[in-house]
């Protein structure tokens, strides 16, 4: 029972670790001009805002990227894996600059906090995005969904208590 839910546990890691790594890189390479120009939606607020940087989105995605093809070497699966590492990286900063596009919306500010959204758009367009190469079994999905908001929000902490986040969450 232990044994079969580590072994779940292992591979929801397993599985997410591109999408982990474009979401994570930003924050410390990011930075520069924002995606949206600095431009206004039709609400006057921001399209995603300054928190989302080209800088930021090519990080992620390279990454990410680099994470899927390590993988496939070590798996001995190098075409499958630098696909579904490219397309979690990719689902993963399009989730995350979709959520700021919500956050902007609901008038929360650059920063501010929208539980579920921040910690979970991410993951579910990472997972989106890698459907038509591979999804894990609902098992997995489940664990990663559970995982995810309590790993965000300890790299989170990680990030603000080394300086390179100006907020814990
Ligand atoms: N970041 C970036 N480019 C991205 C995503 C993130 O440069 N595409 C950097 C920014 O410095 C951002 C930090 O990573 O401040 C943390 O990301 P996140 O928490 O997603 O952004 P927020 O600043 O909180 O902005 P938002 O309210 O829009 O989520
Ligand atoms: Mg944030």
């Amino acid at each position: 029972m232990l044994n079969d839910l580590l072994q779940l546990l292992g591979t929801a890691i397993w599985f997410i670790l591109p999408a982990y790594m474009a979401n994570a890189t930003p924050v410390v390479l990011g930075g520069g001009a924002p995606i949206d120009g600095g431009k206004l939606f039709r609400d006057g607020r921001p399209i995603f805002g300054a928190g989302k940087t080209m800088r930021g989105f090519v990080a992620g995605l390279i990454a990410g990227s680099l994470v899927g093809v390590l993988q496939g070497v070590v798996a001995g699966q190098a075409y499958t894996y630098a696909m579904l590492g490219l397309l979690l990286a990719l689902g993963a900063l399009v989730g995350d600059l979709l959520g700021s596009f919500i956050k902007r919306r609901l008038n929360i500010p650059r920063g501010g906090a929208a539980p579920v959204l921040d910690q979970l758009s991410f993951v579910v367009f990472a997972l989106l995005f890698a459907s038509p190469v591979m999804l894990p079994g609902w098992e997995v999905i489940l664990i990663i969904l559970i995982i995810t908001p309590p790993i965000h929000l300890a790299t989170n902490f990680v990030g603000y208590k080394l300086g390179f986040k100006s907020r814990p969450y």
